[in-house]
């Protein structure tokens, strides 16, 4: 058996332990891992290198990916599809694994429905994935925003400055959940409940006048005001998968606090830096756990399916249910956040 690995879509820490995993398992049965890279672009153009355990050995705790990754989007092209179907044969793979959001698993499963051998696992900082609790990434991205706001807290309080700290977040508002409740910050403004910036400036004057010295925002970069439909859009042109470039919301915010509260205001873009360097333990182990999974699927021709992490287990779920929504924060949860905005 000739298996195939790629990852598409933004880095996440921990992708390289889930390579180490599928090449391991992999070796268990004998059979033999093609590495494609820069995701569906190295199929696109047939690019792939074989990956032994030789390879894969020190990579649990290395982040970025030894594969290189991609935005590209095959289905945007004229006749994608057909020709990562034609490559998967020319390179002579028996089948594929595809690690990525819901981006590169939404290609994976047009790939399994047009008759590819697909599986795939679940990555992405976001944690916007359906039907998984948890993706590769998303918590090591908690824990650098949560020790970055950590961080501002301390020149916050010494200059009795408001901080507005922007995470990532698209479209949900998990990493500004996550670390905002982790940090101890004061209000945090996610895409799921538009927020009145009224209500901000309020917030704000009222910690002022209850002398409390300073006070710290957490804003995923897809949060909007109620008052204002649009998003702030850092870039207008859109990737493949029809994402604008978020980024900005935090200096926009900034102004404003301090134009209407008089409020000595700082802002601070996390962006990339939470991506970057090391997984933590829970995502090394949920990446080895899942590359695992993933060729025990392989194994036992589930094609079109993923393994998930469902509580403290690792089940098998339909690739097409996964991407079928997206994962928002529930209501309730930003609900019992509330109870620290004071
Ligand atoms: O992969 C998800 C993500 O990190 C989003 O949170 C963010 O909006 C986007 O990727 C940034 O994309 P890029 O790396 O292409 O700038």
């Amino acid at each position: 058996m000739r298996i195939g690995v790629l990852t598409g879509g933004g880095d996440a820490p921990g992708l390289n332990a889930a390579v180490r995993a599928i090449v391991n398992r992999a070796h268990d049965y004998g059979y033999e891992v093609i590495g494609i890279k820069r995701g569906w672009a190295g199929l696109l153009e047939a690019e792939s290198e074989p990956l032994d355990i030789h390879k894969v050995e020190d990579l649990t705790g290395e982040g970025g990916i030894m594969l290189y990754t991609s935005r590209t989007n095959p289905a945007k092209m004229p006749k994608g599809v057909e020709q990562c179907l034609v490559n998967i044969k020319q390179i002579g793979l028996d089948a594929l694994v595809a690690i990525g959001g819901d981006d590169t698993l939404s290609v994976a499963e047009k790939l399994y429905e047009a008759g590819a051998r697909v599986v795939g696992v679940p990555k992405t900082i976001d944690n916007d994935l359906s039907v998984t609790d948890y993706s590769i990434g998303f918590l090591t991205a908690v824990s650098i925003a949560t020790e970055a706001i950590d961080k501002l807290r301390t020149t916050a309080r010494a200059h009795q400055r408001v901080f507005v700290v922007e995470v990532m977040g698209r479209y949900t508002g998990w990493i500004a959940l996550y670390a905002g409740i982790a940090a101890g910050a004061h209000l945090i403004l996610i895409p799921e409940v538009p927020f009145d910036l009224k209500d901000v400036y309020a917030f704000l004057k009222k910690r002022k006048a209850a002398n409390k010295v300073f006070s710290i925002i957490v804003v995923a970069e897809g949060a909007k005001p109620k008052e204002e439909d649009s998003l702030v859009i850092k870039k207008a042109e859109k990737d493949q998968f029809g994402h604008a470039q978020l980024g900005g919301i935090a200096q926009v915010l900034e102004k404003l606090i301090e134009q209407e509260t008089g409020l000595e205001t700082r802002s601070v873009v996390l962006g990339h830096l939470q991506r970057g360097g090391p997984p933590t333990a829970f995502d090394r182990f949920l990446a080895s756990s899942l590359g695992v999974e993933a060729i025990e699927l392989v194994r036992r021709q589930k094609w079109g399916y993923i393994p998930v992490a469902k509580g403290t287990e690792i089940v098998p779920a339909k690739l097409k249910e996964v991407v079928a929504r997206r994962k928002e924060v529930p209501l309730e949860l930003y609900e019992m956040a509330k109870t620290f905005f004071k």
